[in-house]
C-alpha cells in the first residue's frame, strides 16, 4: 500500500467522535474478568470494524507503530490468520511464531520464550496453548499485553466475543435468548467461555452432550443440563455445536463415529425442534457428518462463515483496545 492509498483511505473514513463508557482491561485472558460493559464495548467496537474490511483498503492506521507478536504452540487456523489479519489491517507490525519452528522443539520454556520474545519490546502477545492458566502466566510475567488465543481446556476468549457478536446481529438481544450447546463440553474452552459470555450478557444457557463429555457439577455454571440432545435442542434459538477434542481426552465411548452422529448428531430432522427462526453455529474445525450434517453445517440456517467474519472484527476490537484505542476522538480506527 501506498503511502497516497493510506492518505486516501484515511480520508473516507467517517470521524464522529466515539465516547468509551467504561475501562478496558490491561491483558484479555478470559471472559471471566470482564464485565458485561466491558464485553458490549469490545462488540460495539467491533462492528465498527467489520465495515473496515468491507472497503477497497482494507487497512486503518489506529496500531501504526505497534508489535503485535502470535505464538501458537497449537495448531490453529481460524483464530491465528484472523489475529494475523486483524493486527495487518490495523497497520501494526505482525510477527507469527509457531512452536514447531521455535525453539520450543529444543527444550526452550515457555517463560523463556517469552523473556526472549519481549526483550524485542512487542505491544500485545496473542498465545495460544495447550496448558490451562497459560495466558495468566504469560500475564503476571510480561509487560506486554497478552491476549488468549486459547489455552487448553481453560477459556477461549475472542471465540465467545465473536459467537456473541454473531448471536447479537442475528437475534438484536440475549434476554431470554435460549442457546444449545451441544457435544464435547467438558473439554472445549468455547463451551467454557461461551458459557460465561452468555450468562453474562443474560442468555439462557442449555448443554447437553454424551454423560462422559458433560462437566462434573455443570449446573455450577448457571446452565441447564441435558443429556438427551432432543430435549436441549427443542426450542432453542440458537443451536452451536462442539466437536469431540479426541486431543484433549474426550473419547466417542461409542461404537463408531456413525453412532455418535446418529445419538448427537444435527441433522436437518433434529434441527426441527428448535424454533423456527434458530441458527446453527460451529467454532470451527468441523467433523462432517460426526457432529454436524453438511446439509446443516451448509444450509440457510447456517452462521458459521459468518462467524468467521465477526473473529476478524472483534480481534481488530481487541487489539485496537488493548492497545489504548477507543479514547475520545481517536480518529486513527476511522
Ligand atoms: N475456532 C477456532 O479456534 O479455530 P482454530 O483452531 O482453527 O483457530
Amino acid at each position: 500500500m501506498t503511502g497516497e492509498q493510506v492518505a486516501e483511505a484515511e480520508s473516507r473514513v467517517p470521524s464522529g467522535e466515539r465516547s468509551v463508557p467504561v475501562q478496558f482491561a490491561a491483558n484479555l485472558t478470559g471472559i471471566a474478568a470482564l464485565s458485561k460493559e466491558q464485553i458490549e464495548l469490545i462488540l460495539d467496537t467491533a462492528e465498527h470494524f467489520r465495515e473496515v474490511s468491507q472497503r477497497p483498503i482494507k487497512k486503518v492506521p489506529a496500531l501504526r507503530g505497534k508489535t503485535v507478536v502470535n505464538l501458537f504452540f497449537e495448531p490453529s487456523t481460524r483464530t491465528r490468520t484472523s489475529f494475523e489479519i486483524a493486527g495487518k489491517r490495523l497497520s501494526a507490525d505482525v510477527q507469527s511464531v509457531s512452536a514447531s519452528t521455535s525453539s520450543v522443539v529444543k527444550g526452550e520454556t515457555l517463560l523463556d520464550t517469552a523473556r526472549n520474545i519481549e526483550a524485542m519490546a512487542p505491544d500485545i502477545l496473542v498465545m495460544r496453548h495447550k496448558s490451562a492458566g497459560a495466558a495468566d502466566f504469560l500475564a503476571r510475567h510480561c509487560s506486554a499485553a497478552v491476549v488468549n488465543a486459547g489455552d487448553g481446556a481453560h477459556e477461549h476468549p475472542t471465540q465467545a466475543l465473536l459467537d456473541a457478536l454473531t448471536i447479537r446481529q442475528a437475534k438484536g438481544d440475549f434476554a431470554g435468548l435460549r442457546v444449545a450447546i451441544v457435544g464435547d463440553i467438558a473439554h472445549s474452552r468455547v463451551a467454557r467461555s461461551n458459557i460465561l459470555c452468555l450468562r453474562k450478557l443474560g442468555a439462557d444457557v442449555v448443554i447437553a452432550g454424551p454423560p462422559t463429555l458433560l462437566p462434573l457439577r455443570a449446573e455450577a455454571l448457571g446452565v441447564e443440563v441435558q443429556r438427551d440432545v432432543n430435549a436441549a435442542i427443542a426450542g432453542a434459538d440458537v443451536v452451536m455445536m462442539l466437536r469431540v477434542q479426541v486431543e484433549r481426552g474426550g473419547n466417542l465411548n461409542l461404537p463408531s463415529t456413525q453412532e455418535y452422529f446418529k445419538l448427537f448428531g444435527l441433522t436437518e430432522e433434529r434441527l426441527k425442534l428448535a424454533n423456527d427462526a434458530a441458527v446453527v453455529m460451529h467454532p470451527g474445525p468441523m467433523n462432517r457428518g460426526v457432529e454436524i450434517a453438511s446439509s446443516v453445517a451448509d444450509g440457510p440456517r447456517s452462521l458459521i462463515l459468518e462467524q468467521v467474519s465477526n473473529g476478524l472484527a472483534v480481534r481488530m476490537a481487541v487489539l485496537y483496545l488493548l492497545a489504548g484505542g477507543g479514547a475520545r476522538n481517536d480518529e486513527s480506527a476511522a
